[in-house]
């Protein structure tokens, strides 16, 4: 402790933790010497006393210099610990939906080690689309069990960035366009990862909907927006996920960086929504010591010598000249002891594993559950396996690795399926042919192309295949290329890339039995939607990929996803592209949110357009029936629950899942609101033709919107209207309510 700064509040703080640690010592199992006296002390003994008590024992131990270095980064990856006190470093790895390959201690190059490949889960985009909590908690406990294997004791993700457009190269790590959406999935996801003893870091707090000019655009928008659709997931996944760890973002806010926003970092989240973890800066995010103050606990991935960064000599030096309160920095030392004694110290947690037949089978339950069935004339799908049949396989993404790339989210899996083999393991008689159809091109990761094919005799090639064959599984869409779906930048356009619009319109003249499988995370332009019978979103689906498209093409799953983002049927129909360039991409300084809360669905609804697939969108195998919609009552008051009911009966004889979807809105209110907003939804499993009730409860207090004018949420009384369906374009039933 540095005697000369022994202010009057640091005396009576001194005498706190003097008193904390008279109590520690006298109560402990283990009486520790007082380490700063006696050099040959026992590491610090964790004892089983609260939290907190061993924290104010700790912090009293630390020298200055020692409590600086835990606020900056040692390595790519990791901060120091103390090693005299044998108190161990905190390691970090990406990402959302793995853990990431190991990486060098100064450079973003991988070791090459033999042992850290993993379990590549699917993308968060598919998660969202399973609309299923519960297994979001399973796909969480996995990968974070994968985390505490490989000794990682912060995992960097999952990501919760809202879907504002079809453009951002990183919406596949992300749970799409709706706050509610997000934040059911969120919540049971960072609890699963924590329970192995492995912090959750969710991120990019906050406004990180585009990756162009990532690094420094600023973000304009209103009160409500920020509040009603960019923030409410990050808040559940504080407030009701205990999120231990959050990452702050690359951009700005109304002027400040994220990583040095005080309204953002101590008025927001440290005081409204009270959370004790710690907050990361993104790698590189941090620009001045001045983030100490707004609210930044930990720096990472600055371009610097680690002794040089914001959080470190500077930091040490205001400090010391008295510019910076030494509690400031006691505030963030005590916030990552926390996250230390949950994690790396926590003499609770278990020992992890990986690539074990349950995380396979998580990552293709999860998989599975999140496919799309956008489409199915004449019942193109499923794909009986019949011995008279040959099929046609078409497209790059039959074969083409999709674990890599991307960006940070990329892994090492351990294997991937592809969808070509994934659908020669599972058909055993139908014949199966394959054609590549079209390339990316060379890209990092990329097989050279074979020399004697190009684009026009690729496209030839599969043509006269697909002439010979009964149908066409055509399997493309995106990839993790660059400008594709991948970090660091956004698609530079809405159609498919690679001349897959043009090879499908030639298909179809030679075939008309086409079923297109798309893979991607992100919304696409469909011109040629009426020349194919079927199409699959199917998302990035990790290891088990071409296991999961069999099971659902085949039937021997039934698919049940739906959509968490909306389909615009061109670029312009979507909110923020509507605006202009000032609110997409921006110009290059700021971007402005001119959409302002009418995000996605809010959107089409408002403004009355049809969306070429609708948010909450999904197709089955079997039919259901939803009748006998009601809710409990029609008057409420402030603090009461709707209980909205409903009958789903099943009715083919097959196994399949329902999703029903509560939306509410307000009529006559006297701000601008959307239509509707997802409030409530369910999924229903069925085994055979059976019906089941489904009960939905909603908060009334959920119906309020943020009044920028008490800048707190206010709950209009008045009517109401509730719409009850099977996705957000497929309203079954309205039933006006009345809030007093
Ligand atoms: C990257 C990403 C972030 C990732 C971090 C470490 O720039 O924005 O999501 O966790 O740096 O790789």
């Amino acid at each position: 402790m540095e005697q000369h700064h022994l202010t009057e509040n640091k005396l009576k703080l001194y005498f706190a933790a003097s008193f904390f640690a008279l109590i520690f010592f006298s109560t402990s199992v283990n009486c520790q010497n007082n380490l700063q006296k006696d050099t040959t002390a026992s590491p610090v003994q964790i004892t089983r006393n609260k939290i907190d008590t061993e924290i104010e024992n700790i912090l009293s131990q630390l020298t200055l210099e020692q409590k600086v270095a835990l606020c900056h980064a040692q390595s790519k990856f990791s901060t120091k610990g103390v090693e005299q006190l044998g108190i161990p470093e905190i390691w970090m790895s990406d990402g959302p939906h793995g853990v990431r390959a190991e990486i060098k201690w100064n450079s973003w190059d991988y070791v090459g080690w033999t042992d850290d490949s993993v379990t590549a889960f699917p993308a968060l985009t598919c998660l969202a689309a399973t609309f299923n909590p519960e297994l979001a908690g399973e796909y969480g406990f996995s990968v974070g069990e994968e985390a505490r294997y490989r000794k990682k004791d912060i995992l960097l993700g999952p990501g919760v960035n809202i879907y504002r457009t079809p453009m951002n190269g990183r919406n596949f790590e992300y749970m799409g366009e709706d706050p509610f959406l997000a934040s059911k999935l969120v919540v049971p996801f960072i609890k699963g990862i924590q329970k192995n003893g492995v912090a959750a870091c969710v991120k990019h707090f906050a406004l990180n909907n585009q990756e162009k000019w990532r690094n420094h655009i600023n973000v304009e928008l209103s009160e409500r927006a920020l509040r009603e659709i960019y923030l409410p997931a990050f808040k559940a996944a504080v407030v009701e996920g205990h999120a231990w760890s959050i990452m702050g973002a690359y951009n700005k806010i109304r002027g400040n960086y994220s990583c040095q926003n005080d309204y953002l970092l101590n008025k927001i989240l440290k005081g409204d929504w009270n959370f004790d973890g710690v907050v990361v800066s993104d790698w590189g995010a941090v620009h001045s010591t001045n983030a100490a103050a707004a609210g930044l606990d930990i720096e990472m991935g600055t371009k610097n010598y680690y002794d040089n960064y914001y959080l470190a000599n500077p930091f040490l030096a205001a400090i010391k000249k008295g510019e910076i309160d030494e509690k400031v920095l006691d505030e963030k030392v005590k916030r990552i002891l926390r996250l230390m004694l949950r994690t790396t110290m926590s003499p609770h947690r278990t020992l992890g594993r990986k690539n074990n037949p349950e995380h396979h089978n998580v990552a293709r339950k999860v998989a599975t559950d999140g496919i799309v069935l956008l489409k199915n004339r004449d019942n193109f799908f499923p794909i009986k396996d019949d011995k008279n049949l040959t099929i046609a396989v078409i497209g790059e993404n039959a074969t083409k690795p999709m674990t890599v790339g991307g960006g940070s989210s990329e892994l090492k899996a351990q294997f991937e399926i592809s969808p070509l083999q994934g659908l020669k393991e599972r058909y055993k008689n139908a014949t199966i042919l394959y054609s590549m159809g079209y390339s990316s091109g060379k890209g990092a990761w990329d097989r050279a192309l074979p020399p004697k094919l190009n684009q026009d005799s690729l496209s030839t090639e599969a043509v006269n295949l697909a002439g010979k064959a009964d149908m066409v599984l055509f399997i493309g869409g995106l990839n993790k290329n660059h400008f594709q779906d991948s970090e660091g930048g956004d698609r530079i356009q809405y159609g498919l890339p690679f001349g897959q619009a043009e090879l499908l319109n030639r298909l179809s003249k030679v075939n008309k039995n086409i079923g297109l499988v798309l893979i991607s995370g992100n919304a696409v332009e469909m011109p040629w939607i009426d020349k194919v019978k079927g199409i699959m979103q199917t998302w990035y689906l990790g290891s088990m990929a071409g296991a999961a498209i069999a099971d659902v093409v085949s039937g021997d799953v039934n698919p049940s996803g739906k959509l968490p983002f909306s389909f615009p049927v061109k670029l312009e129909d979507n909110a923020a592209i509507s605006f202009g360039s000032s609110s997409y991409p921006g110009d290059s300084i700021n971007v402005y949110y001119k959409e302002d809360i009418l995000v996605g669905y809010r959107w089409f609804d408002t403004k009355k357009i049809k969306p070429l697939f609708a948010f909450g969108h999904g197709l089955s195998y079997t039919t259901f029936e939803v009748s006998n919609a009601k809710t409990d009552k029609r008057n409420y008051s402030r603090n009461d629950q709707i209980k909205i009911t409903c009958d789903v009966k099943n009715k083919e004889n097959i196994e399949g899942a329902e999703v029903i979807q509560v939306y509410i809105g307000k009529q006559d209110s006297k701000v601008n609101r959307p239509i509707k907003e997802l409030k409530g939804f369910k999924k229903v499993k069925f085994e055979n033709a059976e019906e089941k009730q489904v009960t939905i409860t909603v908060d009334v207090a959920q119906l309020a919107y943020f009044d920028e004018t008490i800048s707190n949420w206010h709950l209009e009384e008045g009517k109401y209207t509730v719409f009850i369906g099977t996705a957000s374009d497929k309203i079954i039933k309205k039933i006006d309510i009345n809030i007093k």
